[in-house]
Formats: structure tokens, sequence, C-alpha cells
């Protein structure tokens, strides 16, 4: 391709893109298939690394990463970036509403937002590009995090309309809460610290140094403030609105209160609804509508006088401590939760509450028979965070750590810098067999849907179930009429349930569907300790089958980026039991893949001679996987819909064209449930 040619497909592509993206992520709403939009941003990649002259600062390219940084640079805001005062309490509210009416008159329009609790950003775009994102930092100069903001999908690169040669435009990063309990979990399973909440962790993910790896960190942004004048703006709520037609994302629940008793309802609609939102805010901010009535108000040396923070009280109760279960989870640690004396917290009544670990109990102080306090925190669970020790009896008992595993017996570990108690009986211990065989099932792992949790604790109290190869040996007369004794509670009595014809087809059908999923999560499946997904993929990645894993040695695991010595030793110990290589023996000969998939190997020809398009997101493979299987099974990859297509494999998110186009030209549209089928039967 020519220089000239090159620029302008890169500008177009760069264009579209950046237009699919806005679609997918700020609207909901794309307007083509992930895999389309997967080879346009492939055909970018190819030109820019061709032709880098030509990439451009909006290009999509350039959120899914770009170099390390060591220090972000420091940066000098243009205009200070001051933070909001405080107040708990309504009466201050109306003192800062009769201190504004006093210094601009009676007629005063407010907005009134939630206050996100994140990291605040200021954002500045020049002719219409992403140019600069800055962190706060002591109000007068931050740091540059640019090339971390532009991984974040709903901050656009390119606004969607002309603005200003110069726009700032300021808000807050946070991070969603249902992602920060999957980033926790898995932190948790590799043996990572927890962060403490979600703002923590958006704080923690935008000052690392790897663009790369804040790019898979759950954020987002909601932006709230424009600092400089724009012309024929002449309100905060105006300027919004205008923002958000340039692609900005911006709250839709900030709404204009004409009086207290409009922003009081709005307080308290939002002190209970927040806790449906699945991001954290502490508070709602009510800021002065009127452009020239907040210049007039000025600001203080710290804060703007047209602006106020009203922060929810954080929900607290006290209660007694009546006892203290140890509940043993599938890696063997030993959780403490709290028996309380049943009280309503926010909208529920908890009767329980974590206490994590030894050290926290100890810290507390806290004795059984204590008046603690409760919190919500942004975990699911709430959390004791303090004993009322005026109400403390001398019959309160101080706390006993159990030294056994409270379901086999075992005697506990604590290794040295881990919070946590083991039970280090992780073949035999019942809650471990259990929690094992969960996992292997999980969406994530085996994706053995038909088994849940309820099942599989049939299945192992029947005695036909106590490792995951069992299950590979399960029939259907085995399971058909399989029946689960409820016991009787209170004045019921006592109940069956058992295994009906579909059930039992569902759960044979299922577990030999799941012979054909990957052997990174095969290997993440076996749930081997701080093996968690990413560590199994780097290790199948690496090693390609399980018998190079199995003969690695220390060194040769350390060696690998990111696998420290704690998963390398868990690692080798796994390996080091005979139980752990007899189950790799019989899952391998029940034809479990134990080899990465690599697209020359060819497992049969059951789709020679067919072709096929893939479209869409799925639920047990990757596009990428599930063409690797096409191409392993015999079949063909076609790039779009035409006469010459088989089948389309559809997921969800297709674009409806597609969809259109294949019904008019009567291709059979395939589920990937029926697509496994066709290459998973005999
Ligand atoms: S306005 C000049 N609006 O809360 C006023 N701030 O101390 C600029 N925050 O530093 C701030 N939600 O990080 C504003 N809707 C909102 C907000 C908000 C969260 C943060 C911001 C600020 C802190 C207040």
């Amino acid at each position: 391709m020519i220089k000239e040619e090159a620029e302008n497909r890169i500008r177009v592509l760069v264009l579209k893109l950046n237009q699919y993206n806005f679609e997918y992520y700020n609207l909901l709403n794309p307007t083509i298939s992930d895999f389309e939009f997967d080879q346009l941003l492939k055909e970018l990649e190819t030109l820019e690394k061709e032709f880098p002259e030509f990439i451009r600062d909006d290009s999509p390219t350039l959120r899914v990463g770009g170099e390390p940084t060591k220090d972000f640079a420091s940066v000098i805001h243009r205009y200070p970036m001051l933070s909001l005062s405080n107040t708990y309490s309504e009466s201050e509210i109306r003192e800062f509403d009769a201190r504004v009416r006093k210094a601009v008159g009676e007629t005063v329009e407010y907005v009134c937002e939630l206050k996100f609790d994140g990291l605040s950003i200021g954002l500045t775009y020049e002719n219409g590009v992403l140019k600069q994102a800055v962190t706060r930092g002591d109000g007068v100069q931050g740091d540059d995090v640019t090339n971390n903001v532009r991984t974040i999908k709903t901050i656009p690169l390119r606004l969607q309309k002309e603005a200003p040669d110069i726009f700032e435009i300021r808000g807050e990063i946070i991070m969603t809460i249902s992602g920060f309990r999957t980033l926790n979990a898995d932190r948790e399973e590799v043996g990572d610290a927890p962060f403490a909440n979600p703002r923590n962790a958006a704080a923690g993910s935008i000052k690392m140094q790897d663009p790369i790896q804040v790019a898979q960190r759950p954020l987002d942004c909601f932006l709230y403030y424009l600092p400089g004048s724009l012309p024929e703006i002449t309100s905060h709520y105006q300027g919004l609105q205008y923002a958000k037609t340039l692609g900005l994302k911006i709250s839709d629940d900030t709404t204009i209160c004409n009086s207290l008793t409009e922003i009081f309802d709005f307080i308290n609609k939002w002190d209970t609804a927040r806790e449906l939102l699945d991001y954290e805010t502490d508070g709602i901010v009510i800021k002065v509508n009127s452009l020239a009535q907040q210049k007039q108000l000025g600001f203080t040396a710290k804060n703007p006088r047209w602006a106020i923070a009203y922060k929810f009280k954080t929900k607290r109760v006290e209660t007694i401590l009546l006892s203290i279960d140890y509940q043993v989870g599938r890696t063997g640690a030993i959780t403490p939760v709290a028996n309380l004396r049943p009280i309503q917290l926010g909208g529920t009544i908890v009767k329980r509450a974590s206490l994590h670990n030894a050290d926290i109990i100890k810290n507390l102080d806290v004795r059984l028979g204590d008046f603690v306090y409760v919190e919500k925190g942004g975990e699911i669970i709430p959390k004791i965070i303090g004993v009322n020790l005026e109400k403390r009896t001398p019959t309160a008992t101080s706390v006993q750590f159990i030294s056994h595993c409270p379901e086999c017996g075992s005697l506990l570990i604590k290794n040295e810098g881990e919070a946590a108690h083991f039970c280090p009986n992780e073949d035999h211990c019942p809650p471990q067999i259990k929690g094992k065989l969960e996992h292997f099932i999980s969406r994530k792992a085996m994706n053995i849907d038909s088994l849940g949790e309820g099942k599989i604790e049939l299945l192992w109290e029947s005695g036909l179930v106590k490792n995951p190869a069992d299950l590979y040996e399960l029939t259907y007369d085995q399971l058909f009429g399989l029946t689960k004794v409820i016991p009787a509670e209170g004045v019921k009595s006592e109940k069956k349930a058992s295994f009906r014809e579909k059930t039992a087809e569902n759960i044979v059908h299922g577990v030999a569907q799941s012979k054909v999923i990957p052997f990174q999560k095969v290997l993440f499946a076996l749930g081997i300790r701080f093996v968690g997904e990413t560590v199994a993929k780097k290790l199948a990645n690496h090693f390609q089958n399980i018998d190079n894993l199995q003969n690695a040695l220390f060194d040769d695991l350390v060696a690998i980026e990111d696998i420290g010595e704690r998963i390398a030793d868990s690692v080798l110990t796994w390996f080091s039991r005979p139980e752990h290589i007899e189950l790799i023996e019989r899952l391998r000969k029940h034809g479990l893949q134990f080899e990465s998939m690599n697209r020359l190997d060819v497992i049969s020809d059951k789709l020679a001679g067919k072709t096929f398009v893939v479209s869409g997101v799925f639920n047990h493979f990757s596009r990428e996987e599930i063409k690797q299987l096409i191409e392993k099974h015999g079949g063909k990859n076609l790039g779009s819909i035409s006469s010459q297509t088989n089948y389309l494999i559809a997921g969800e998110k297709m674009g409806p064209a597609k969809k259109a186009k294949a019904e008019k030209l009567g291709i059979p549209i395939i589920t990937e449930d029926q697509f496994e089928e066709m290459i998973s039967s005999n």
C-alpha cells in the first residue's frame, strides 16, 4: 500500500472504530459484531506497524495499552483542582442555602448530583482529541496518567462533535462494585492482598505502571465539572448536557432542584437507592446552577462557595456477638463468621458478619457476648468494626481461635506471611472436596452448567463422586432417580427430591460436552492453590501441555513472568501428590484437553468440508477458541457471510445485520451449545 493510501485508511479506520466503541460502551447499542470490530482493529494494528508515522493520538489501539511508565510526569493544573466542603447534616445544607441566597438573591436553582467515590481526574481534549488526563495530586499539580486513562472504554479518545480547541472536563474514575468483587476474588486466589474498597482499587489501578494491566481493570468514569467558560453556556446543567452531546459520560441521575425540599427529597431517595447501584457513592453534591451566580459566589482558598457535599452516614448498628462459626473454603482457608443477634441494617436484617481471620479478631479484641458495631461496606456481608467497651460485662469470654479443622479434625496450619489458617487435608476434608468439585464445574472452569451446587452435594453424599474424574464416569442409570432427603424443619415434614429423566440426561450430556474445554481452563479447574485464571493461562501458554508442567522445576516456573515463588511452590507440591497424578491420568483417559491448542493439531474431521462464520460473544469459549476448534475439527472459517457459508455460530451481541443476512440466505444459525454438540458427538 502506498503511503497516502495508508494514511487515509488509518484515518478512516480510527474514525470508524472510535464510533463503534462509543456505540458499544456509551450507548450500549453496538452496530457491528465483535468479530467485525476485531477485524478492523487488526487491520489498523497492521497498518500502524508498517506506517508508524501515521499513528494518531485518538487511535483505539492506544486503549489496549501503551508503553509502561516508570514515573508519571507532574503537570500543573490549568485551573486548580479544588475539593468540596463536606457536611453530614441537614441544618448545614440550610445554612449553605441561606449563605447562597444572601450573596446572590432569592432566585437560586441548584443541581443535585451523586458524589462518586473514586479518584478525581481532569481530562483535556485538544481539537477534539484526548490529550491529557491528570490526577488531582495536591490540587495545584497532579500526575499525568493519560496512557492509563486511555484504556477506560467509556472515555472517548475523540469527541463526537466539534468542541473548542482546548476543552477541559473533570470527573471521577471509579471501579464498579461487581468488577471490584471479581478482581478481589481473583487476587485472593493467587494470594495477592485484596483491595479494601472499590475506591482504593480504582486509585491503585490508575497508578499502575503498565497500561496493559490497567486495561484489564473494571474502571469507569463519570464527568461532572467544566472548569473553563464556554460560549453560550450559562448554567452548570447546560454545560453537562453539552458535554453529553460530545460523547462524554454524564450521570443521568443529575437533577435540577428548585427548593430545599427538592434537595432533601433527592438526598433521601439516594440514601437507600444507592444500594442498588453497581458503583459506590458516598454522598450527594449540591451545586448552584447559574454560572453567573457561581462567579458571584467565588471560591475560598480550598473550596467553591457555590457547592457543598452532603455525605451519607455509614449505616452502623450495635448488636450482640453470640457465637463464632468457622467455615472451611475450597482451598482449606478457615473463615471465622460471627453469629449476631439479628438486627435491621439499611433495609436488610443482619445475622452474620465476617471476622476474616485470627489477627482481626485479636486486633478488635472482640469477645463472645460483647456489644459490637456492625457496618455495611462495599462487601456483600457486613463487617464488625469495633466493640462497645462500655457495655462489656465480666461474662464476656475471649475468643479461642480453633486449632483443628471443624470438618475433618486435621490440625490447622498458618503459613508465615499469610493471614488465614488452613486445613491441610485438601483431598479428604469434605467441604474442600465439595468446594473443589464446585470450582471444577464452574463457568470459568469446565462450565458444566447442568450441575449446580445442590447437585454436587447430592452426588457427593451418595458416594458417586469423590473427585472430578468420577464425574466422567457417571451413567444415566446411576443418576436417574437419585434421591436427596431434605431434613424436616420445624413443623414441616421431611421431603425428598430426586433427579428426573431430563436432569439425568442433561448431566451426562453436560459432562461429555466439557471435554472440549481448552487446556488453560482445565488447568484452572484443577483448583491448584494460587493458580487462578490468569496464572493458568500463563502456565498453559508457556508449557503447552500438562506433562511439561508436571516435569517443570522450581527455576523453570519462577523464570516465567509474574510467576513467583509462592505459585511455584504450590504447583510443585500439587504435582508431588500421587493422587493428583492419578486424577490427571483418569481425566486424560476421558478425553479432557491437556494440551494447548495449536492450529495445526487436528482432532477430528467432523467438520470437514464445512464453512463457518463466528460472531458475537460466547460463554464457554472466546471467539478465537471457537475458530481454532473449527479448524482442528477440519472446518474452515470465513470472514463474512455469503452463499458459501454453511453455518453461522451466533453468540450474544451479534450484529442484527449479520443475522438478517444469514436468514435471507437461509444459512442455519447455531448456538455455542449446538456447535459443541457437533464436535463432541461420537
Ligand atoms: S465537583 C470545584 N461533583 O468529591 C468542584 N465532585 O471533595 C469540583 N466528587 O474532589 C468537584 N462526585 O473528587 C464534584 N458530582 C461531583 C462529585 C465530586 C465526586 C469528588 C471529587 C472532589 C470530591 C469532593
